[in-house]
Parts: C-alpha cells; structure tokens; sequence
C-alpha cells in the first residue's frame, strides 16, 4: 500500500459513567489506504461507534494514536465526512439545502457549493429531488441524500457507521450496489462500519475484524472479488467462501446464548 490515509495504533477507549469505567476499544490498529474501500467488521457493541466518534474527532482516545493524512487526529475537522445509521437530515429543509449544510457551517462558497450538491445529487441519482424535502423521500433515498451530503466538501476520509442498517433488506440489497457505484465514480477513501459479514464482503477491499467489547483488532482480509460486484456476485461460490471464512471467526469470537 501507498501512504495510507489513515492509520490507527493500538488505539484505546475508556469511558468514564457512573457505574464505573468501561473499556471499549483496546488495541485496535487499522491503516486505510488512499482510494480505498475498508470496512470495519465487529458484533454490536464493539466499540465501533467509539471508533467513530475518534475517527471524526468528537472524542480523545485514552491511549494509542490516530492520524489523518499524516497528522494527529485532535478535533473535528473538515477533511472528514460523515454519514450516520440514520439520515439525520433537517425536516424542514430541502434536499439541496440539507446537502449544503456542511457548506453553510464550514463556511465554503455557497454558489460553488450548489453547483457540486447538484452534481452530487446527480451522482446519488436523486437531482429530480432537489426541491424535496425529507418527508417526500424513502428511506433509502434519505439516507442517498446522506452520502451526498458526506461528500459534498470533497474530504480526503469518508466515514460511514452502519448507513443501511435501518433499512429494509431490499433497499439495503440496492444501497449496496449503489455505494459501490458511487464510490467507484468519486474516488474516496472510505471507513466503513458495519456488523454485516455480507455487506463488508461485498463493498470492501480489505476487512478488519474487531473482537468483542473492548474491540481490538483481531484479524484482516482482503476481498479479491473482481468489480464491479453485482447482486450475481453473492449468488457465487468464492463470495460464499469468503462469508463463510469471516462466520467461522465469528462464532469462535462471539458466544451467543
Ligand atoms: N458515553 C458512554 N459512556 C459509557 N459507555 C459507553 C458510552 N458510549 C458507548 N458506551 C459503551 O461502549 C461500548 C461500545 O459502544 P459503541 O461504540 O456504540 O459500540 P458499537 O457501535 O460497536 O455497537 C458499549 O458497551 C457501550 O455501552
Ligand atoms: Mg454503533
């Protein structure tokens, strides 16, 4: 790999509450490569959020380092953006609006800002609904407006913590394909957080496999499949194979009773 992006080390998280500390990550290193597709793979409760919330810089890790394009990671800042599990978008604003937020609070040029949120919205094959407004679009079509909003201050990471997880499985199946496309066509560096062995098979170049609570780095794998992957790819035997290798770490990991 060329100079990664962005590079984790031995990364912990402590909270402090009430009923006493709670260690959610320790020793979690993962490096993200310039252009690349990584998925962070764990089982709820993992810390991957915490992961997150580090990663954009709302909160300090207790040990280990993070850094973004070779600088420590220590508040927010404007190269990263963010797409959450859910849409998070304003009511009462308009799709276009809704896009440019993150222009409006970084101060950038609003008229450049519209011209690339219209290509963006293009891109997520939402510029029919500029004029919208949340409630008129579907899920899925709320969380499409997400990722054009991650992406319309052009940041060096985009971050993305389990965006289809409140969707329907069939809309999640086409957000699937249609993050693939999207990314293929901008370019970017993405940090994919997920605890879905097929949708990290299916988006990702390479895996990294968190352990359970504190989440620590266990295991990496590297997704060969040829792209771009269609809904036909996971009917096929080598991306069977590669779910299958991802469960059986699983159930090693994770006692379910
Ligand atoms: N502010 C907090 N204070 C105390 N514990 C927290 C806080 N936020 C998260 N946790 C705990 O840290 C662990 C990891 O949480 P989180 O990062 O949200 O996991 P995930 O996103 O993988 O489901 C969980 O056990 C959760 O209860
Ligand atoms: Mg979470």
């Amino acid at each position: 790999m060329s100079d990664p992006i962005f590079r984790a080390d031995s990364l912990a998280v402590t909270y402090t509450s009430s009923r006493g500390p709670v260690k959610a990550l320790e020793g979690l290193s993962a490096t993200l490569g310039q252009g690349e597709f990584l998925s962070v793979l764990g089982p709820s409760g993992c810390g991957k959020s915490t992961l997150l919330k580090v990663v954009s810089g709302l909160l300090k890790p207790s040990g280990g380092s993070v850094t973004l394009r070779g600088a420590p990671i220590t508040g927010p800042r404007p190269d990263v953006g963010i797409v959450f599990q859910q849409p998070t978008l304003l009511p009462w604003q308009t799709t276009l609006d809704n896009v440019l937020l993150p222009v409006r609070t970084l101060g950038l040029d609003l008229e450049g800002g519209r011209a690339k949120a219209m290509q963006l919205l293009k891109l997520v094959g939402l510029d029919k609904f500029a004029s919208h407004y949340p409630g008129e679009l579907s899920g899925g079509m709320q969380q499409r407006v997400g990722i054009a909003r991650g992406l319309i201050h052009d940041p060096a990471l985009l971050l993305m913590d389990e965006p289809f997880a409140a969707l329907d499985a069939m809309t999640r199946e086409h957000m699937m394909m249609e993050l693939q496309r999207i990314w293929m066509a901008a370019g970017k560096s993405v940090m994919f957080i997920t605890h879905s062995i097929p949708e990290a098979v299916f988006l990702s170049d390479r895996i990294v496999v968190l352990s359970a609570r504190p989440g620590r780095t266990i295991r990496e794998f590297e997704v060969d499949l040829p792209r771009p992957r269609t809904l036909g790819t996971m009917a096929e035997k080598p991306f069977a194979e590669h779910c299958n290798a991802l469960r059986a770490l699983f159930s090693d990991l994770v006692k379910f009773d």
